[in-house]
């Protein structure tokens, strides 16, 4: 897509706030129940560490993702936030994913979960992932939102998926389009001219 496209705002509405409510809870569900099977086969020695689950929004798309899918896991949890960006301005396909800041550097031996909102390239999560493997963490889980279904080089596979969407570009609940519409309580696509 070219960057002369006139965008004209919010428009259709693929997922509306309740089904998004049930989705995300759900997960948070799933997600703490393996996490709790993962705990529990930990040697003595890792139990004893007093913070063994991290998770790891990306921001700032995964904000209000991760607001609402943490506060529906039952678990002893810390939270470290990690920025990156590949979509600056008003682009609307990516240029390629940069950190902004660095990665927590103590995640060996622990669970480490990253939370995205929307799989695109797999750029954004390919870097995030490397950076945590390399610290040999106890597991790895990758969560998205939103996996767009567009064919990609990357290997990622999240372990958690909220819902599939076509490659259309699309805002709310945490998503932006140069910055605008991360407020919306729905996840609608963008309206271009
Ligand atoms: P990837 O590195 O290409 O997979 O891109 C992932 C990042 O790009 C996501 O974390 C989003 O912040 C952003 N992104 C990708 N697709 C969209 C979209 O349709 N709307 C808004 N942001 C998007
Ligand atoms: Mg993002």
């Amino acid at each position: 897509m070219s960057e002369a496209i006139k965008v004209r705002g919010p428009g259709k509405v693929l997922f509306g706030e309740e089904e998004i409510s049930e989705r995300v809870a759900w997960m948070g569900r799933e997600l703490a129940r393996d996490l709790e099977g993962d705990l529990a086969k930990d040697d003595e020695d890792a139990q004893s560490h007093p913070d063994r689950v991290v998770i790891l929004p990306i921001l700032t798309g995964a904000f209000v993702f991760t607001a609402d899918l943490i506060r529906s896991m039952p678990l002893k949890m810390s939270i470290r936030l990690v920025t990156a960006s590949s979509y600056p301005g008003e682009a609307t396909t990516s240029r390629g994913a940069r950190l902004r800041g660095v990665i927590p550097s103590d995640l060996g031996g622990r669970h480490v979960v990253i939370i995205d909102d929307i799989l695109d390239t797999g750029n954004t999560l390919e870097l995030v992932r490397g950076l945590i493997l390399e610290q040999n963490p106890a597991s790895l889980r990758i969560v998205v939102l939103l996996d767009k279904q567009v064919p990609r080089h990357s290997e990622i596979t999240p372990n958690y998926v909220g819902f599939e969407i076509p490659d259309e570009f699309v805002v709310g609940y945490g998503l932006d389009w140069n910055g605008y519409y991360r407020n919306l309580r729905e996840i609608v696509t963008l309206e271009v001219e």
